[in-house]
């Protein structure tokens, strides 16, 4: 195993020891979110960990726990989360986020917003000074999306780009489609950035998680 995944195997080992007996909890996704799965459903399997449940934040992250007998529940059918455990883009200095490298941002957005924790697990590649070295994943509709991304364009200064899958545009597990916009590290103010990429109707959601994450296991 290269150094990259046995830092991510120990920060995902990390977050899976503060996880306590009955808790709801929100399952992230992305390579780290994977691996912390798959430190949970040990603990469930030995006994260590008992009486929890999982809400899952991608169609992959449900194939995987349900493989390895996590029980799951829909968002809809429990009143909250205790704790989100997910992975990041990038992490700055205030636990503000970039996430949805993995086109997933949406759901973990929903569920990150449901839960009264949010832990998140990470190589410390992620860790940046200003956010946005990392390309910014917003979430468009299909309808007009070119008229989205020129809007998008037009507010950030900054080129925007349909993210493709074998030749196709990737659609997401909620059927839309993920516009990247290349800013460069320059996202001072992710709460004002978020508000004015909110306010384009062909936007379904931005991948800025502000003021959510409470703890970073690096
Ligand atoms: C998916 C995400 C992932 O959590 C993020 O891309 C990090 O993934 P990885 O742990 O594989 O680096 O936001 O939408």
């Amino acid at each position: 195993m290269d150094l990259q995944n046995q830092m991510k195997k120990a920060v995902a080992q990390a977050a899976v020891d503060q996880i306590q007996n009955g808790m709801i909890l929100g399952l992230g996704s992305g390579s780290t979110a994977a691996l912390m799965i798959e430190a949970l459903a040990i603990k469930i399997k030995s006994g260590e960990i008992k009486d929890v449940v999982g809400v899952t934040t991608s169609f992959q992250g449900e194939v995987l726990a349900s493989e390895l007998g996590i029980p799951l529940k829909s968002l809809s059918s429990v009143s909250e989360i205790d704790l989100a455990i997910d992975g990041a883009d990038e992490v700055d200095p205030k636990f503000q986020l970039i996430k949805g490298g993995g086109a997933a941002l949406l759901r973990e957005k929903i569920v990150a917003q449901q839960s009264s924790a949010m832990v998140v697990v990470a190589d410390d590649r992620k860790k940046v000074d200003v956010l946005g070295a990392f390309p910014l994943p917003i979430e468009v509709t299909q309808f007009a999306y070119l008229t989205t991304v020129r809007e998008l364009s037009s507010l950030m200064n900054c080129h925007v780009s349909i993210r493709m899958e074998e030749h196709k545009p990737l659609v997401t597990d909620n059927g839309n489609y993920i516009a990247d916009a290349q800013t460069g590290p320059s996202i001072l103010n992710p709460v004002n950035l978020e508000n004015q990429i909110l306010q384009i109707a062909g936007v379904v959601q931005v991948g800025l998680f502000n003021n959510m994450c409470d703890a970073v296991v690096l």
